[in-house]
């Protein structure tokens, strides 16, 4: 609940500091730079947002996502940095299927799809965000969660991987590991943190996530301190996507077994697989400054462009496919489809 009533009144007090932004649909596609560099398609469908440089060689070092772009789907105009999660389909009791699409949050209903983005110093509920912390280094990437957990010890190794099943736009609680076994009337939100403690050294692992590490004890949320193996404290980077179920919320529509309907494009069920990317792109330390300003939500370090602006940043699709927007499509478009299609 205090949760709620904090930004809430972060709304209405527009003066007080950490940032938060809305991002419009840079593009729905089959690519994944971090994880399948080079592959047109990737196995599994995204959704992505930020700098319109994003494609699937941007793993190369020569690749500065703030010098390439020439616009971003996200409010801050000097962020080109890319964000990214898999998409959500709704499975028919026929069997059939069609992608979930997602709306902006509470201030930001008219931007195309996207998602929320926070950068955070401290914990969401501090207004002073007085807790320093390094922003990320050109180059700068990193992933969370595993597309293969398909239980909830796997999932609980990432432990700020959840969802919130909404009966309005405000609820926050109670967040879960799997997805909702009901009907969410104002949609699902998928909640991502990554970890905040850096080794200080690696723009990258090969795992894309062991440069990382989180607290060695306590949370990023009460101070905890960072591992000695990774001793630098970074900004909590936090995703918020907003599901939007209306048209699939009929339990008339729902598995006759009790189970319930979405499925991640990567085909998990359960929602223990929920994960997300990240690749740093902001211009020069643009992202240091605003984080070395006191601030909550309006910080005044930070340039911003218009939500007509966002929605104008996107790009086409590479992999030409139908990811059931419109009609309903027989399979997720994924790996199995494209042994399905090359078999004679
Ligand atoms: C990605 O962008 C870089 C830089 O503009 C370009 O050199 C490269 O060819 C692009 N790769 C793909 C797969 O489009
Ligand atoms: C499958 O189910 C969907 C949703 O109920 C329906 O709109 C569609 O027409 C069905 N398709 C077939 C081939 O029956
Ligand atoms: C973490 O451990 C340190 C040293 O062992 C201790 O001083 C500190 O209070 C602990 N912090 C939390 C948040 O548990």
């Amino acid at each position: 609940m205090y949760w709620t009533s904090l930004i809430a009144l972060a709304l209405i007090r527009p003066s007080q500091a950490l940032i938060r932004f809305g991002c419009s649909q840079l593009v729905v596609d089959r690519l994944d730079p971090l994880v399948n560099p080079g592959m047109e398609p990737s196995p599994h469908l995204h959704q992505i947002i930020g700098g319109n440089s994003f494609n699937a060689s941007m793993y190369k070092e020569d690749h500065d996502l703030a010098k390439l772009s020439t616009c971003t789907s996200c409010q801050p105009s000097e962020d080109f940095s890319n964000y990214w999660t898999a998409s959500l389909f709704f499975r028919a009791r026929n069997g059939t299927y069609k992608r979930v699409p997602q709306k902006g949050n509470v201030g930001f209903e008219a931007q195309r799809g996207g998602m929320t983005v926070y950068y955070m110093q401290a914990s969401l509920g501090d207004f002073q965000q007085k807790a320093k912390v390094k922003a990320f280094q050109p180059g700068f990437r990193m992933l969370i969660g595993s597309p293969s957990a398909s239980t909830k010890p796997e999932a609980d190794k990432y432990p700020q991987l959840t969802y919130t099943c909404l009966q309005d736009m405000n609820t926050r609680y109670p967040e879960t590991k799997d997805f909702p076994a009901k009907p969410c009337p104002a949609g699902i939100m998928v909640n991502l943190r990554f970890p905040t403690c850096w080794n200080g050294v690696d723009l990258d692992s090969p795992d894309h996530i062991s440069h990382m590490s989180y607290p060695a004890n306590g949370t990023f949320e009460n101070q905890g301190p960072c591992p000695a193996s990774h001793p630098v404290r970074v900004a909590q980077v936090m995703y918020e996507v907003i599901f939007e179920t209306k048209a699939f919320n009929k339990k008339a529509d729902w598995p006759t077994d009790g189970s319930q309907p979405f499925v991640w494009s990567f085909g998990d069920t359960t929602g223990f697989g929920n994960h997300g990317d990240y690749v740093f792109g902001w211009k020069d330390d643009s992202l240091q400054k605003i984080l070395d300003e006191e601030c909550y939500v309006q910080c005044k370090t930070m340039k911003t462009q218009s939500i007509e602006e966002m929605n104008r940043c996107s790009i086409p699709k590479k992999v030409d496919e139908d990811v059931g927007d419109d009609a309903w499509i027989d399979a997720i478009p994924d790996e199995t489809a494209i042994r399905f299609w090359s078999s004679p």
